[in-house]
């Protein structure tokens, strides 16, 4: 008998991290994560991990031959900053994987009869203002509106949300036969923050790295402009957010792809909440124009009220809470330990 479980992709990333935590505490299922990277030790014994790449058919042939899928969280990608250097392969991993997943959990679907839910975590970045006069007028942007990503991240984001649609409503409209569809859902993030692990190629990383090398006590050179500004997510609240929306009962989601938001601060302003909690820290601004450019047309908030009325999402940690209860306690009580190991 195939032995059910929930099954993460890219279960070594940020979100991965803090997700295994949260779902081995619930301890509804057995967890089978999968990434090309191994996963601390702590981690580790808290699933079965497969280290391998969402590419890989023979590996995901084997595993579906084992395990039956219950619900899986897709987040194996590579992120903006990083996609934008290598386009061609952010569209192999981005669209591709999410397409050779999709198509496993339609198949995981229809052989054990009941949907698998597929859940998507997509970004602020499948947005794209023209201008940072449209910024300010569009301040708080609604799901369909702006959908013109300028980045290659972006565009994968936006394009497997309607591949997710697509699998969820019309797989194979016109066979005689409709298979039992997988039950895809989806969130558009801010820029998330986490206490316990370092962001890399995210074009929102500006906001946790000054936080760190403040920690650190170590200088950091911002890479936006003083004046711009979007919306941010501690890292439980991400987490929250994914439990909740797939807790969600069906008949309750008008939509499948949910805007999720909590604080929205210019990178001044996230200067000056840094340095309330650490007054030496050194932080100066050298913009650099183009990833400049990108943050400018991602919006300056988002409205979440879809995903407020629909499932009751709330998140728990605001501005104030975020610094002062989440992010600053952990950061420093890392930054201290690793002090005293070294
Ligand atoms: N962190 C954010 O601010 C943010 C915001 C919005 C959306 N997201 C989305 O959430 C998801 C997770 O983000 P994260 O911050 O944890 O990213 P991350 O970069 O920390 O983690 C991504 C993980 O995917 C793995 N991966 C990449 N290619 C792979 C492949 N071919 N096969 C297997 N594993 C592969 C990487 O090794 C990495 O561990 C991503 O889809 C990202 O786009 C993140």
């Amino acid at each position: 008998m195939r032995k059910k479980v929930i099954m993460i992709t890219g279960a070594a990333g940020e979100i991965g991290n803090a997700l295994i935590n949260s779902l081995a505490e619930q301890g509804a299922l057995p967890l089978l994560s999968l990434d090309l990277q191994p996963l601390p030790e702590r981690e580790a014994r808290m699933t079965t991990h497969l280290q391998g790449d969402i590419l890989d058919q023979a590996l995901l042939s084997r595993l579906v031959s084992e395990y039956e899928i219950d619900t899986i969280y897709h987040l194996a990608a590579l992120l903006s900053t990083r996609a934008e250097f290598t386009p061609e392969a952010a569209h192999r991993v981005n669209v591709e994987g999410t397409l050779v997943l999709l198509k496993l959990a339609s198949e995981q679907s229809e052989w054990r009869g009941t949907p698998v839910r597929f859940i998507f975590p997509s970004s602020i970045a499948a947005y794209g203002l023209p201008d940072l006069e449209t910024k300010r007028v569009y301040a708080r942007v609604r799901e369909w509106e702006w959908n013109y990503p300028r980045t290659m991240y972006g565009c994968n984001k936006l394009y497997c949300e309607q591949l997710g649609i697509y699998f969820s409503r019309h797989y194979r409209q016109l066979a005689a036969d409709r298979p039992v569809m997988l039950d895809f859902r989806c969130l558009r993030f801010p820029g998330l923050v986490s206490a316990f692990t370092l962001p890399s190629g995210g074009t929102s990383d500006y906001g946790p790295e000054m936080l760190h090398a403040a920690a650190k006590g170590v200088p950091y050179s911002c890479f936006v402009r003083e004046d711009v500004q979007i919306p941010f997510m501690s890292m439980p609240d991400a987490v929250t957010a994914l439990l909740r929306l797939t807790e969600a009962p069906r008949q309750v989601l008008s939509r499948l792809v949910y805007n999720v938001t909590s604080f929205s601060l210019s990178a001044s302003e996230f200067r000056q909440w840094v340095l309330k909690y650490f007054p030496d820290a050194q932080i100066t601004f050298d913009p650099d124009v183009k990833r400049q450019g990108i943050v400018d047309s991602w919006p300056a908030d988002l409205d979440d009220s879809p995903a407020r009325r629909d499932w009751g999402w709330q998140p728990e940690y605001d501005l104030e809470r975020s610094f002062g209860e989440y992010l600053v306690p952990n950061i420093t009580n890392r930054y201290r330990k690793l002090k005293v190991e070294s």
